[in-house]
C-alpha cells in the first residue's frame, strides 16, 4: 500500500492527541509525520505509533510536501494556515468551523456522504461540529426512509468540547482552587450553561446551537428541514448526549423506526429502559460509534419520535470522523 506525509496540526490539543491515537489505532499508511502547534510547544517531542516528531512552531516552518494534514488548532489558525498548506499541495482535513458552511467545501461525515470527497483533488475538507456528528448518524436513516420535517435539538455538551481550558475550570473547581482566569462566563461544576461559542444578538442563537441548524441541513442536503437547538455545557467529562425530538414526514412503526437505526453503520441502539439500559457519557468514552436509545413516539405531534443519542465528542465528534476521512481520501485516491 503506498504510504503518505502526514501532519496534525494543533497536536498537543485533546483532539489533536486523539487524532494521533486514532492514526495508529487504525494503522494510517504513514510515511513521515509532522507536528505543529504554537511556539510554547516548539520542540515537544510526541509519539504515534514508532513515530516520535518533534512539535514545530506553526508561524515559523515550511510546509511542502506534506500529503494529509488534520486541523486542530482552532479556527484563525485554519483560515490562515489551511490555504497555505492547500496552497503547497496537502489535502486539508479541518476540525474548526472556519470552511464548514462555504459552499465548495465538502463537510463529510463518512458514513452519510463519502461522495462529497473528489478523487485528485487537494483541497480543503471539513469535520462537522460535535454535535451535528453524532446527530445527523441518528438522522441519516430516519431522513432516507421517512422523510424529517422538523427536529427539536437539546445538547448536554462536555467540557471536553471546549479543549483543555474547559477540563481546566472543572478540575480546578472540584479540586476547590480558586479559578484566577475561569474559561466559562460562571461556574461549571454542578451547574448547566446554556451558553456555548458566540451570541448572535440578532437571533438569540448561540453559534453552537447555529452550527447544529445549518450543518445538519448542509451534511443531509435538504435545506427544508426546520430545525431548532438548545446547547448546554454540563459538568461531564467526555461524550455529549443530545435529547433530540424528530417530526417524520411519513408515518412509521417503533418497530420500523429500530430497525433502520440497526442497519445504519457505526450507529448502536442501546433501548431497555425497563432495566435502566440507554446510552450513557461514561459508556460512550473512548468508544467510536454513536450509541441512540430512549426511542418513543411523540404523542403531542403527527409522526413525532423522541430519542436519546450520545457519543464521545473527542473521538466520533472529532478525531476519529477526521482520520476515517482521511482513510475514505485515500481509499478513493487509490481506486
Ligand atoms: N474538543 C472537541 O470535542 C472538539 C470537537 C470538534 C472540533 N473541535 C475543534 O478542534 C480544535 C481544537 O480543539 P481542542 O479541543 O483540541 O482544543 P485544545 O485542547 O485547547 O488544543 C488547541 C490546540 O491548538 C493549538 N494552538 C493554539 N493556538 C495556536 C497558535 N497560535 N498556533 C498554533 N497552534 C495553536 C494548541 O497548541 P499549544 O498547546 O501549543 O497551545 C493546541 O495544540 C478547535 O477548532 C475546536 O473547535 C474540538
Amino acid at each position: 500500500m503506498k504510504e503518505y506525509n502526514f501532519a496534525v496540526v494543533g497536536a498537543t490539543g485533546l483532539v489533536g492527541r486523539k487524532m494521533l491515537q486514532i492514526l495508529e489505532e487504525r494503522n494510517l499508511p504513514i510515511k513521515s509525520l509532522r507536528l505543529f502547534a504554537s511556539a510554547k510547544s516548539a520542540g515537544m517531542k510526541i509519539r504515534c505509533g514508532d513515530i516520535e516528531a518533534v512539535v514545530e512552531d506553526l508561524a515559523d516552518s515550511d510546509f511542502s510536501g506534506i500529503d494529509i494534514a488534520l486541523f486542530s488548532a482552532g479556527g484563525s489558525r485554519s483560515r490562515e494556515f489551511a490555504p497555505k498548506f492547500v496552497e503547497a499541495g496537502t489535502v486539508v482535513i479541518d476540525n474548526s468551523s472556519a470552511f464548514r458552511m462555504e459552499k465548495d467545501v465538502p463537510l463529510v461525515v463518512p458514513e452519510i456522504n463519502p461522495h462529497r470527497i473528489t478523487k485528485g483533488k487537494r483541497e480543503i475538507i471539513s469535520n462537522p461540529n460535535c454535535s451535528t456528528i453524532q446527530l445527523v448518524i441518528v438522522l441519516k436513516p430516519l431522513h432516507d426512509n421517512f422523510g424529517i420535517e422538523r427536529l427539536v435539538v437539546s445538547t448536554y455538551q462536555a467540557v471536553s468540547g471546549s479543549g483543555k481550558s474547559g477540563q481546566n475550570q472543572l478540575q480546578a473547581e472540584r479540586n476547590g482552587e480558586e479559578v484566577t482566569n475561569p474559561f466559562y462566563p460562571h461556574q461549571i461544576d454542578a451547574n448547566c450553561l446554556p451558553d456555548i461559542g458566540k451570541l448572535n444578538e440578532k437571533t438569540g442563537y448561540f453559534d453552537e446551537e447555529e452550527k447544529v441548524i445549518n450543518e445538519t441541513r448542509k451534511i443531509l442536503e435538504d435545506y427544508s428541514i426546520k430545525v431548532t437547538c438548545t446547547a448546554v455545557r454540563v459538568p461531564v467529562w467526555t461524550s455529549h448526549s443530545e435529547s433530540v425530538n424528530v417530526q417524520l414526514k411519513k408515518e412509521a412503526s417503533l418497530n420500523e423506526i429500530r430497525r433502520v437505526l440497526q442497519e445504519m453503520p457505526g450507529l448502536v441502539v442501546v433501548d431497555n429502559p425497563v432495566k435502566h439500559i440507554y446510552p450513557l457519557a461514561v459508556d460512550a468514552a473512548e468508544k467510536d460509534e454513536v450509541f441512540v436509545g430512549r426511542i418513543r413516539k411523540d404523542p403531542s405531534i403527527d409522526n413525532g419520535i423522541d430519542m436519546w443519542v450520545v457519543s464521545d465528542n473527542l473521538r466520533k465528534g472529532a478525531a476519529t470522523n477526521a482520520v476515517q476521512i482521511a482513510q475514505k481520501w485515500i481509499n478513493i485516491n487509490e481506486e
